[in-house]
């Protein structure tokens, strides 16, 4: 196999980096399908609920589609727990991290903080602070962190609710992620796109009834 001829980076030339670039293409092209993989291992983690990580990532998923909600919303929802396995402790910044290149600030705003937001549900029966969101009072996604806990994480625990499987989301993952990384018409910063969307809604749930 090819490889660059220096064994220090400052000693590689232009032929060396040129090369790395055109491998690094095609991993970044991959990375959908990595994360989807990521995704099937979640299923070993965090056990005692009532439904695996993988099963609640795609219920959350899930219910922003028949919310009518958009890609970046979706991808949001399926990926928002993906940290789990390497960050059990800011879970929502990793999963944040990897989304932030390619999907709406918005909907990166909403998953780096939904740690804090979820607490709402839990935080009182174990000595911690349900509070936790009040420091983000004010801020203009903070009413989308808010209905994406409420509508979508923290109801998605249910083993009798009609979850879409892994496959139904593979287009919209691989869509999000061959995306240009930090495309500006993507990113929008200050845009507010509602989580659901009646119309859209209406033709999903009429369509997969
Ligand atoms: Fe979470
Ligand atoms: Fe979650």
């Amino acid at each position: 196999m090819k490889t660059v001829k220096f064994t220090a980076m400052k000693d590689g030339d232009r032929e060396d980096y040129e090369f790395l670039n055109e491998h690094e293409i095609g991993f970044a092209a991959k990375t959908g399908d990595r994360l989807l993989e990521a995704l099937v291992k979640l299923d070993e983690s965090l056990s005692g609920y009532k439904i695996t990580r993988l099963g609640h990532s795609l219920q959350t998923a899930t219910r922003a589609w028949r919310d009518g909600a958009d890609t970046d919303w979706i991808v949001s929802a399926l990926l928002h727990d993906v940290g789990d396995i390497y960050a059990p402790y800011n879970h929502d910044e990793y999963a944040a991290a990897i989304l932030k290149p390619f999907v709406r600030e918005q909907c990166t705003w909403v998953v780096e903080k939904h740690g804090d937001f979820q607490r709402k549900y839990y935080a009182h029966h174990v000595g911690g602070d349900p509070h936790a969101r009040d420091k983000f009072a004010g801020h203009p996604y903070f009413d989308d962190c808010d209905q994406f806990c409420e509508r979508w994480d923290q109801t998605s625990f249910d083993p009798g609710y009609d979850t879409l499987p892994i496959d139904f989301f593979r287009p919209f993952v691989t869509e999000v992620f061959s995306r240009k990384a930090y495309d500006p018409s993507v990113m929008r910063p200050g845009e507010r796109v509602p989580l659901s969307d009646p119309e859209t809604a209406r033709e999903r749930n009429g369509a997969s009834a």
